[in-house]
């Protein structure tokens, strides 16, 4: 199981510091070994060499929030995998709704950037998800089949246990708007998913990871993380609190 904290445009460096530690300190005892899951959070990037520092040691890991496609060079205001990796990433999401809705990124720029992820040595973690609107005309499943389909050439075919293939499935309608989908459709678009992967990947597909995200909280995460295919959890609002967060880890099965 992976669960992922994306902070998404929030904390500056005082708050991102209260909440490494608030999180660090309520992991507390636990050792990595008995922790039901990783645990990766994913600041803005102005806090990111901060949170690194506060987790220096600690089980979690640390990500961005987006990357850019391109090595290094003339791209103003873009940071590359290479500068998340040297201020302590090992993660970095990929393809997030809000960026495909605020800044145009389409379905190919959205896999450009899982390839230059993997090139880069991070674990991309590649969001996919329908809006309300596809989601109600009935193309829910048309609409992940070609999110999905259209980062397969860009998967390496040497897979390792640091770099596999974690896909976050974030219904839009889900996303900040306290609406998370019903079991049910988790499990239908989970399953979807795996089969879609086995089909392209073979046996490697049990190996990647599915992650739910869309108004996660306390009181729904151990019913979502119970479902088969659910390898873990994308959690935006109730990942800036560290109780809220702490009570999500919580919530995984043990059989994790
Ligand atoms: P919320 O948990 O606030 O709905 O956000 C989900 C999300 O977008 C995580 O990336």
């Amino acid at each position: 199981m992976l669960i992922v904290g994306n902070w998404k445009m929030n904390g500056l460096i005082e708050t991102a510091q209260e909440l490494a530690d608030g999180i660090v300190a309520g992991l507390g005892a636990r050792s990595g070994r008995s922790l039901p899951c990783e645990v990766v959070l994913c600041p803005p990037a102005t806090a990111l060499l901060t949170v690194h520092q506060r987790l220096d040691g600690s089980v979690v890991k640390l990500g961005g929030q987006d990357l850019s496609e391109h090595e290094s060079g003339a791209h103003t205001g873009e940071i590359c995998g290479i500068m998340l990796r040297n201020v302590g990433c090992r993660h970095v999401i990929v393809g997030h709704s809000e960026r495909r809705a605020d800044c145009g990124e389409d379905d190919a720029k959205v896999a450009r950037k899982m390839a230059a992820a993997f090139r880069d040595g991070l674990q991309p973690i590649v969001c996919v998800g329908e809006t309300l609107n596809e989601r109600e005309r009935g193309a829910t499943l048309e609409v992940i089949g070609a999110q999905l389909a259209a980062l397969v050439p860009y998967v390496p075919r040497e897979l390792t246990r640091r770099q596999t293939l974690v896909v976050a499935y974030e219904p839009v309608w889900a996303i900040g708007t306290g609406r998370n989908a019903e079991l049910e459709q988790i499990r239908e678009v989970h399953g979807f998913m795996r089969r879609q992967l086995e089909e392209a990947f073979g046996a490697d597909a049990a190996r990647m990871r599915l992650l739910y995200g869309g108004s996660v909280k306390p009181a729904n995460a151990g019913s979502i993380f119970g479902l088969e295919d659910v390898d873990g959890g994308l959690i935006g609002g109730a990942s800036l609190k560290s109780a809220e967060f702490l009570a999500i880890i919580d919530a995984v099965p043990e059989k994790f």
